[in-house]
Order: C-alpha cells, then sequence, then structure tokens
C-alpha cells in the first residue's frame, strides 16, 4: 500500500505519470467519470481549509466516487480526546482512502502507521504539503513546458509556509533548478530543509530583497505569512507587510515568469496584479483538482500493486524530537529517527534535526 505525506514518497516518474494522468483528465473527463464508483475518500481537517478540502471533494465525486469526513475536529470525537491513531483505525473501516490535514506537524506519519487504508497528507502544521506541490507541478508543466533549468523564487514566510517546502523538495530532482529563497530573516527557510538542499547539492541563495532578485526569476512563488503559526504576535505584526507584490515589482520581471501562490492570499499580491497574464494562482486552483483526481484514482490503483515507496534514509529507534509542534509531543507514538547519508539524524515525524 503506498500513501503520499511527504512529496518525495513519489518517485520522478510517478509524478511525470500523474501529471500525464492528468492531462488526460483535463482531455477527456469522460473516460474517468466512474472510474471510482463505490470507493469512499475521507477528509479529515483538523484545520481550516477552503481550496484544499473541497478540491479533494470535488475531485473524488468527478471520479464516481463519494466523500465523507469533517471539516472541525471540534465537531468530531477530537473534542473528546481522541487520538490521531484511534481515529484513523475507526475511519479505516468506513473509508477507502483517507485525506488527512492536521496543525501538528508529522500527524499524517502517526495516521499511516495505524490506517489500512491510503493516507494523504494535505498539509501538517508548518512541515509539508505535498498535493499543493502536485498542483503547482501541473501549473508549472501546463506553463511552461517541463521543470529543467528554471530560477525559482519563493518570497514571504518560507519557515511556516508548508508548500514552500514541498515544492523545493520536489523540484530539486530536476535538472539545473537555481532556488532564490526571499524572506526576512526571521522566516528563513527551516535548517532541515537547508540541511536537505545542501546535501543534495542543490544551487540556492538566501536573501531579504525581492527587488533585486525578480528579474531573474522563471517563477515567483509568493506566500503568506502564516499568522496562526507565530508565537509571538508583536513578530507577527512586524513582520506581516514584508513583501507585497505590486505592478511596479511585475514591470522588472520576465515577460514569461509565472507568479504562483498557493493562497489564501491577505495582502503580499495586490489585485491589479491579477489581471496580469504571467499571475497563475487562480489557475493553480482548478490543476489541483485534476492533480488529485490523478492521486486518489493512482492511489486506489497502487493499494493492492507491488509497487515500494522510494526511501534514501534508515529508520532508527529512540530519542525524543524537540520541536514541540511535533505530533510526537502530545501523542503518544514511536520515538523513531531518519538516518541520512550524511549521517545527520531527524525526527521521522517532523524532520526536525537532532
Ligand atoms: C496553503 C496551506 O494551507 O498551507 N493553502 C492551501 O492549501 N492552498 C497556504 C496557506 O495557508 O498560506
Amino acid at each position: 500500500m503506498r500513501n503520499l505525506l511527504d512529496i518525495t514518497d513519489l518517485t520522478p516518474q510517478e509524478i511525470n505519470s500523474l501529471l500525464s494522468i492528468a492531462m488526460d483528465i483535463i482531455k477527456s473527463p469522460e473516460k474517468y467519470n466512474t472510474v471510482c464508483k463505490g470507493k469512499k475518500l475521507a477528509t479529515l481537517f483538523y484545520e481550516p481549509s477552503t481550496r484544499t478540502r473541497l478540491s479533494f471533494s470535488a475531485a473524488m465525486m468527478e471520479l464516481g466516487g463519494n466523500v465523507l469526513g469533517f471539516s472541525d475536529a471540534n465537531a468530531s470525537s477530537v473534542s473528546k480526546g481522541e487520538t490521531v491513531a484511534d481515529t484513523v483505525r475507526v475511519i479505516s473501516c468506513l473509508a477507502d482512502i483517507i485525506a488527512m490535514r492536521h496543525n501538528k506537524d508529522g500527524a499524517p506519519w502517526v495516521a499511516s502507521q495505524f490506517a489500512s487504508v491510503p493516507v494523504i497528507n494535505a498539509g501538517d502544521g508548518s512541515h509539508c504539503h505535498p498535493t499543493q506541490t502536485l498542483a503547482d507541478l501541473l501549473t508549472v508543466k501546463r506553463r511552461k513546458g517541463g521543470f529543467d533549468n528554471l530560477t525559482v523564487g519563493f518570497c514571504g514566510d518560507l519557515k511556516y509556509g508548508r508548500t514552500v517546502h514541498s515544492f523545493t523538495r520536489a523540484l530539486g530532482r530536476y535538472k539545473g533548478i537555481k532556488f532564490v529563497f526571499i524572506s526576512p530573516e526571521e522566516l528563513k527557510i527551516p535548517n532541515y530543509l537547508r540541511q536537505d538542499i545542501e546535501n543534495k547539492g542543490f544551487s540556492y541563495l538566501e536573501t531579504d530583497s525581492l527587488d533585486k532578485h525578480i528579474a531573474s526569476l522563471d517563477i515567483l512563488y509568493m506566500t503568506r505569512i502564516q499568522k496562526e503559526r507565530f508565537d509571538d504576535e508583536e513578530q507577527y505584526n512586524r513582520l506581516k507587510d514584508s513583501f507585497i507584490l505590486d505592478v511596479k515589482k511585475m514591470n522588472n520581471g520576465k515577460s514569461d515568469m509565472i507568479v504562483l501562490h498557493p493562497l489564501p492570499r491577505v495582502n503580499e499580491i495586490v489585485q491589479e496584479v491579477d489581471f496580469d497574464p504571467r499571475a497563475c494562482y487562480f489557475e493553480q486552483v482548478l490543476n489541483g483538482k485534476y492533480i488529485r483526481m490523478a492521486l486518489i484514482y493512482s492511489l486506489l490503483q497502487w493499494r493492492d500493486g507491488s509497487n515500494l515507496q522510494p526511501v534514501d534514509y534508515e529508520v532508527v529507534e529512540g530519542g525524543t524530537c524537540n520541536n514541540s509542534k511535533c505530533i510526537s509531543s502530545t501523542e503518544q507514538v514511536k520515538p523513531l529517527f531518519k538516518l541520512m547519508p550524511s549521517g545527520k539524524k531527524s525526527c521521522f515525524y517532523c524532520d526536525e534535526l537532532v
């Protein structure tokens, strides 16, 4: 059985196959409108969502399947103190596939240990968001034709923005990618991701200036400052307007640059930019539905298949994770760590380095 917890759970070939299926769905949707007949998707959303939850639901409906679940953990037995482990054991009796969003980093990894059906990570804390990455990849594929030799600028909250973390890991596997990480000092990418990038030898630079770098970018990935992740409100207020993309800045971008944003936007992109043909953020939403259709369809097919999940680390037991936002801080989980080829150890659930 296969899950999608981290984007690198899929090989680049598998990602290509999902992208091809999504393109075929766009071309001939009628071929797919009964392929999941009789199947049920459970959407377990412990955190607010508009696009992700509704596009999972729309995707399953367009495949001929059904959807059940909750969009507010307070309305489920979670409010009575039920653990993730127990919840997914119960849901495995009722549904064929699970999409889970959780406020704790690593929660879907715990879910996958107890579920007997495939688990899809629909966003865990400030850690990962692999299905948004699939939507981003489909958007880039349709706009740019491929992924090699792109200069990609991520701008905004690169510390807590989980979509950035997953998209970076996905893009880094293509040839000639250059990353430009644009953020205030306080919101730089997490250490585990920098370590990952360095180990894999990706080309990257970190800066606090969008103005200086916008002209070099093929993709500008804007992000919201993630208010809900800040422990210090004063810090949020100080940083919230760090970057605002406006028409003047767009004028310095390449004519074939594309602007991505996972949405929701607060005020980091002014509305006038929406009319620029380089703005792709509403296309990303539509692409998100198609790629989630391809994903649900494929995971249900792979369920009994023999194709194994690729891993480039060894799993070892013992120790504690120091990340207070890791699921291991609130739920009893096996203390597991990833031992990387570099010798570094990180939490199996949230990737925090130890
Ligand atoms: C993102 C998320 O939830 O991480 N939204 C989404 O799923 N499209 C981005 C965000 O909330 O800023």
